[in-house]
């Protein structure tokens, strides 16, 4: 086994490999192998998914699953769900596997075991969830709370803000906001129409240290003392946090803190306690079901043989295509309007995760790393991005998410047919069109003007997966999650990369601290270091100023 599998002779096998497939058309693929569209498809927990409109043979596919077994995929994942400090450049067990295990598992990690840990804090969250939905938990003033507002960055708000909009079909407990950025105009909408009595903060931050979050949530205590007196905040403000101390300096309670540990990274967090606004919203018994299919699918991974592993096999698509076509992005589009939000869930989780130019020992990359994930629901692509999908010159490859049932449907123009119907026949051309286009002589036989053939050909030859459910429930959402945070895994694996630190997010953050008193105080100098940011300033400050 080794880590540096980008100099070995099986990944320059793999790009020779490339150089004489490259050019293969998908049409040729399913013209020469009848089975194709059977054969290359599986089912994890209750996800179909198929990967046959991809630009592999069976040979590729062979080669891509040698280099994951070359890269130790399977050791290393055993490392990570037995707890092993596989996160090295900060020294940390990943365990976000943990959070989703049944009760009755035992972990023992660094002397304690995590299992009855995660469970202990999962029951106080359901106690406390209960109280806030049946009324129990009132406000200072003896009020029902009617809002809970999320106030949290990065993976304190992505997951549950994504999970929240895509179960909103299963919400029956309080409305639940959330506020992320540090742009004050966040905030002040999200309050406007609120009333500080029937409004409960939940403020979820791993560290309680970062700028944004306590930022709002300082000024949300202001707008909850203002109104209430300082008395109130125990009743307003609950604490999702590893860091009780800093909890406790902010006055929120011990009793209305819930922990989560080091061994979660923020962008797989959403199973843990900084999933409350979820559970908030939804109940515990829905949140359970949430926690099983992430279960479901990382037992799928945990046992599943690599030719049937399906973040196996993606993940090493994703690197088929990053490190060998030359890819930049893959476009994730959810054929469901409630999965809105999951392209900008994955983005925090792959970009973060596997944009990274050295390897876990410090040594440069032999690759293109990291995918660019993008996307928007499904038909609302198709009439803004769609066109450079089907005609441009660039590759993308591109996720379809759907499901067979929808949670709510209407009939059709014609009233014949269902707009579900019509959602899902949609995606299935769209994966139909890209990887099988249309050539000039199709179009000619239509009896196109000559002139107009070229701007009509659809080359095709764009690769897709396409992943079916039969309803987008918690467990099937929890399912995906777990299917794209294993994709990432496998792919930093083979990258050789530490995918579970972001060192890289943190110059950024020190450079604004220094910058603050050069913008805030007109005494302060502008002169920062360079030309570029020294005129931004005296601009921004001219143009504020008047
Ligand atoms: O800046 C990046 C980051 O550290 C993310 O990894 C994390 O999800 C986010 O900030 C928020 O961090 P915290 O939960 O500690 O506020």
């Amino acid at each position: 086994m080794t880590h540096n599998v980008t100099d070995t002779p099986l990944w320059q096998k793999l790009s020779d490999h490339h150089r004489e497939v490259a050019s293969t058309h998908l049409r040729e693929l399913f013209d020469t192998d009848p089975n194709r569209g059977t054969d290359l498809a599986l089912t994890a927990a209750d996800l179909y998914i198929d990967y046959s409109k991809h630009r592999v043979t069976r040979e590729t596919l062979g080669l891509l699953l040698d280099l994951a077994r070359a890269a130790g995929v399977e050791e290393r994942r055993d490392a990570m769900f037995a707890g092993a400090h596989i996160n090295t450049s900060e020294d940390r067990a990943v365990l976000h596997t943990a959070l989703r295990m049944p009760p009755e598992g035992e972990l023992i990690v660094d002397g304690q075991n995590v299992i009855a840990e995660v469970h202990a804090v999962l029951r106080r969250m359901g106690e406390f969830t209960d109280r806030v939905r049946s009324g129990e938990w009132r406000g200072a003033t003896g009020k029902r709370i009617d809002t809970v507002v999320n106030i949290g960055i990065g993976g304190s708000d992505l997951g549950p803000a994504m999970v929240c909009r895509a179960l909103r079909h299963y919400a029956d407990g309080p409305d639940v906001r959330f506020v992320s950025n540090i742009d004050p105009t966040d905030l002040l909408s999200t309050l406007t129409d609120l009333d500080p009595a029937s409004t409960l903060f939940v403020v979820v931050s791993k560290t309680f240290s970062t700028l944004e979050t306590m930022t709002n949530a300082a000024a949300a205590r202001r707008w909850v003392t203002e109104a209430l007196g300082d008395d109130a905040v125990p009743q307003h403000f609950v604490a999702v946090s590893t860091d009780e101390e800093r909890v406790a300096a902010f006055g929120i309670n011990r009793a209305s803190t819930f922990g989560f540990w080091d061994w979660v990274g923020g962008r797989y967090s959403v199973g843990s306690a900084v999933g409350l606004a979820v559970m908030a919203a939804i109940g515990r018994d829905r949140f359970a079901e949430f926690l099983d299919g992430f279960h479901q699918l990382d037992e799928h991974f945990r046992t599943a043989p690599l030719e049937s592993n399906a973040p196996v096999l993606l993940g090493l698509l994703g690197v088929w295509y990053g490190s060998f076509f030359g890819c930049d992005s893959r476009a994730v589009l959810p054929y469901s309007h409630d999965l809105a939000r999951f392209p900008a869930y994955l983005q925090q989780l792959t970009m973060e995760s596997n944009g990274k130019s050295v390897r876990a020992d410090g040594t440069p990359v032999g690759a293109a790393t990291g995918e660019v994930f993008w996307g928007e629901p499904g038909t609302n692509g198709q009439h803004a991005f769609h066109q450079l999908l089907h005609q441009g010159t660039r590759l993308i490859p591109v996720d379809f998410l759907g499901f067979a049932q929808p949670l709510a449907d209407l009939p059709t123009l014609d009233g014949v047919g269902s707009m579900h119907g019509v959602l899902t026949a949609n995606m299935l051309a769209q994966s139909k069109v890209l990887a099988f286009g249309k050539t000039a002589d199709e179009i000619a036989a239509e009896g196109t003007e000559t002139e107009l053939i070229p701007h009509k050909v659809m080359p095709g030859n764009r690769p897709s997966t396409t992943i079916l459910g039969t309803r987008l429930t918690p467990s099937a959402l929890g399912q995906l999650i777990a299917l794209y945070e294993h994709q990432v895994f496998v792919q930093g694996v083979v990258w050789g990369i530490d995918s579970f630190d972001q060192w890289g997010v943190e110059l950024g953050k020190t450079s604004a601290l220094e910058l603050g008193p050069a913008l805030g105080d007109p005494d302060s100098p502008a002169a920062v270091g360079d030309s570029s940011t020294d005129e931004l300033i005296n601009e921004y400050r001219r143009a504020r100023d008047g």
